[in-house]
């Protein structure tokens, strides 16, 4: 069997403003039907990825296939028109003065007249809004005209769809509707999407494989519970979440701390440690006359702190203790309610197997 052929592959991407490089050397592969999330913190450089596939943008050197057919690199390059790409972007001006008719079948110029109000009246099924085919922009809601544009870029079938932020505009409530209405339509017309965002919650929710971007380049690459479950790094950690730290230093494969002591295998005498764990991997008793939990060997030791504040979140609270042990703040996360008193006394316990332990180049870095 041949091996499949990714839809979009781009190889060594890079791009140089004044002398930096924005992007640094960016491959990616999409296989049709596959949404990928392009996922970093403002200014790492994923527009310029984005506008260098478009083809309005041109790189420096590497890269770019569709369905394995070079289409740019530094000596032949495809002009954005014919390239069969869709953009969608957070700025998706509908036309004012065309119908929403005409706005969907805006790309579709050369086709027939029947076939093409044959595809604009399903598109707009899809999207739920055949009732608006003859009404004007200004008629519709912000999520009605986002998904006219979702509508308009998918009307003359593209191999690929970028999407640059694209729910950036929409209200909360709205958006996570408006996020899976767009990828059930997308799924259906089998095109390969890469969607790029600074938002971890979006690209969990959306993408099959997440590309984490930091600085130019791609750090991390997978599934998006595995780049969730198996962070890279202490960044990787804060990025998708709030994270508290402990620091240590490793003797005999082992870093000890208050809470007990954590596997360090293959990390040398010596080395500073960093052990990252999520708020919600954070357990909490009560104190029992000067007392907590006995130690165990899956749970650890506890160790005593007293609450610096509480907050109820909605699903879940949050509560800031202060540590006895150094002073420092670690945060929880509790389902539903739980309130305690700032001043009240409690232990807490860390789930041992949710806790990753990185080693630090240099304390002063961290
Ligand atoms: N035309 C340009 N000229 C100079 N610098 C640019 C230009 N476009 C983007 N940059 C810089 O490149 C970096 C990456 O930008 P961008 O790709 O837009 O990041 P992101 O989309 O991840 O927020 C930023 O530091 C930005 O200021
Ligand atoms: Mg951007």
């Amino acid at each position: 069997m041949q091996a499949a052929i990714p839809r979009l592959e781009i190889r060594n991407l890079k791009r140089r403003y004044d002398g930096r490089a924005v992007v640094d050397d960016v491959s990616l592969q999409i296989m049709p039907g596959q949404v990928t999330c392009l996922l970093g913190p403002s200014g790492c450089g994923k527009s310029t990825t984005l506008r260098m596939i478009a083809g309005v943008e041109m790189q420096d050197s590497g890269s770019i296939y569709v369905d394995g057919k070079l289409i740019c690199d530094t000596n032949f390059r495809v002009p954005p028109e014919r390239r069969e790409i869709g953009l969608m972007f957070q700025d998706f001006a509908l036309f004012p003065h065309l119908s929403v008719a005409d706005n969907v079948g805006f790309g579709l110029k050369t086709m027939d007249k029947a076939a093409r109000r044959a595809r604009i009246e399903d598109l707009l099924e899809r999207v739920d809004l055949k009732r608006f085919v003859d009404g004007y922009p200004h008629q519709l809601s912000g999520g009605e005209q986002q998904r006219v544009a979702l509508a308009r870029a998918l009307a003359p079938r593209p191999r690929i769809m970028l999407m640059d932020e694209p729910f950036s505009g929409l209200d909360n409530r709205l958006r996570d509707e408006i996020r899976d209405h767009t990828l059930t339509v997308l799924k259906e017309e089998d095109t390969a999407v890469l969607l790029v965002t600074h938002e971890p919650d979006e690209a969990m929710r959306m993408a099959d494989e997440i590309a984490l971007m930091r600085d130019g380049k791609i750090v991390q690459q997978g599934a998006p519970y595995n780049v969730y479950t198996r962070p890279l790094d202490r960044a990787s950690v804060s990025f998708f979440s709030d994270a508290n730290v402990l620091h240590a230093e490793v003797s005999g494969a082992l870093a000890q701390t208050p809470f007990g002591r954590f596997l360090a295998p293959g990390v040398p005498d010596g080395t500073p440690v960093d052990i990252v764990f999520r708020p919600q991997h954070v357990r909490i008793d009560f104190d029992r006359g000067g007392k907590g939990p006995v130690p165990t060997a899956t749970d650890g030791t506890a160790a005593r702190a007293t609450v610096a504040r509480a907050r109820f979140m909605g699903n879940e609270s949050l509560v800031e203790f202060v540590m006895d042990y150094d002073g420092s703040t670690l945060k929880a996360t509790v389902p539903n309610v739980f309130l305690p008193q700032p001043g009240a006394v409690m232990w807490l316990t860390i789930r041992r197997d949710r806790c990753f332990v990185f080693p630090v180049a240099s304390r002063s870095t961290s």
